[in-house]
């Protein structure tokens, strides 16, 4: 299938950035990558990569290399992987990494997720897994980029052009693109049973709509952001599906606010963060479905009971607003200050919080008159080690 751009589609079409346009792309861009892609009824996946069935029978490791927000869509990916697979599966920041593979590199499968398919510490990463004798894969967002040359294979994203520095769309449809590689490797092997393939492909089905429920609530976001705008720092916290989230979330923000950004597991906050949590720091929580909730919210009575005001994302209860007793407890309407009432989806529902991060991280830097699109000292694609 082939896909059109149109000429215009790099403009910002009467946004006043680009990064919002994007944000706003983002059910478009989802339904893209989506399109052809899904068998409901075989609950299977085409995402037109060539892997042979006998190499994916043989796969004993999974290693993701990425950089910056492509990372964090392959730490969400990762917890998908591990359970749909049934392999180990690591995720490294790309300028770290070494390949260790085992007695057979080529049955460890190197995943690079990026979405210029030009960033340099991505690509050096992959040439080190390939010179021990790995075998490699793109997820791109770049036809004809440097990675896909220089891979074994490569899938495509199909989120259209992102010209803001702040990647948005690109994230939802990496995360939705991994999920769907990951649904196809788990068949293909055997390991992924046809219910639970089912409700994974629904979750990546009903994503462009419940992510345009969260646009359609950006207002909200605009008045949570004038509200806070002055903070003296913000934390985001969430676990399991959460966690890559909340580090997504806070990266969304310093970037483009210059604003102190922290994301932490959940769990981790009384190990040593909480010593930063005053009333002047809001706490923007994920408390949806796919992000232990319940244990989450005990982490939100902590901050609550030091001032903290607490922004809360959490799976609507099914009439409209997210105060029902839906996943994050009955009464977890009483510790959020911001109840932000996210569709459910199932295992994507974290993916759809982001989108209320974006809008977040865009409104605070809007208010503080950033550069949003190009903020300083950052490039679009990093090429330089
Ligand atoms: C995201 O907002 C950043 N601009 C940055 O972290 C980016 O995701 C990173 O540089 C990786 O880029 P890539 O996906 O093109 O490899």
């Amino acid at each position: 299938e082939r896909l059109e751009y149109e000429a215009d589609a790099a403009e910002k079409s009467g946004y006043d950035h680009y990064m919002l346009k994007e944000i706003h792309e983002q059910p478009r861009a989802l339904r893209q990558t989506i399109s052809g892609r899904i068998d409901p009824d075989a609950g299977s996946v085409d995402v037109e990569v060539d892997l042979p069935p006998e190499y994916i029978a043989s796969i004993e490791e999974i290693q993701i290399v990425a950089c910056g927000t492509s990372n964090y869509a392959g730490r969400y990916a990762a917890e998908l992987l591990e359970s749909t697979v049934d392999v180990r599966t690591t995720v490294e920041v790309a300028s770290e990494y070494e390949f260790d593979g085992g007695r057979d590199p080529w049955r460890t499968l190197v995943v690079a997720v990026t979405q210029s398919g030009e960033t340099a510490d991505t690509l050096s990463a992959i040439r080190r897994a390939k010179r021990a004798g790995a075998r490699t894969l793109a997820v791109t967002n770049t036809l004809g980029s440097t990675i896909v040359r220089e891979t074994d294979d490569s899938v495509f994203i199909r989120a259209g052009p992102e010209i803001g520095v702040a990647a948005t769309k690109t994230f939802a449809s990496q995360v939705a693109t991994l999920t769907l590689l990951a649904v196809h490797i788990g068949r293909e092997r055997g390991t992924l049973p046809y219910g639970r393939a089912q409700e994974l492909l629904d979750s990546v089905r009903q994503l462009p709509n419940a992510v345009q429920s969260v646009l359609d609530a950006e207002d909200r976001v605009r008045e949570v952001a004038r509200e806070y705008v002055d903070s003296d720092a913000f934390f985001f916290i969430g676990r399991q599906l959460g966690y890559p989230v909340s580090l997504e979330g806070a990266l969304k923000l310093k970037e483009i606010s210059y604003d102190h950004a922290e994301g932490f597991a959940a769990g981790e906050l009384k190990h040593g963060p909480l010593a930063l949590v005053t009333e002047e720091t809001p706490v923007l929580a994920l408390l949806t479905d796919g992000s232990r909730p319940k244990e989450t919210l005990n982490n939100v009575k902590e901050v609550q009971a030091r001032g903290a005001p607490v922004i809360g994302a959490r799976t609507d209860a099914g009439d409209g607003s997210s105060a029902g007793a839906g996943p994050g407890g009955a009464d977890a309407s009483s510790y959020v200050d911001v109840d932000l009432p996210v569709p459910a989806i199932g295992d994507l529902e974290p993916l759809v919080a982001n989108v209320y991060w974006q809008l977040f991280a865009y409104h605070v830097a809007n208010e503080k008159g950033r550069p949003i699109d190009r903020p300083r000292n950052l490039a679009k694609s990093v090429t330089v080690e």
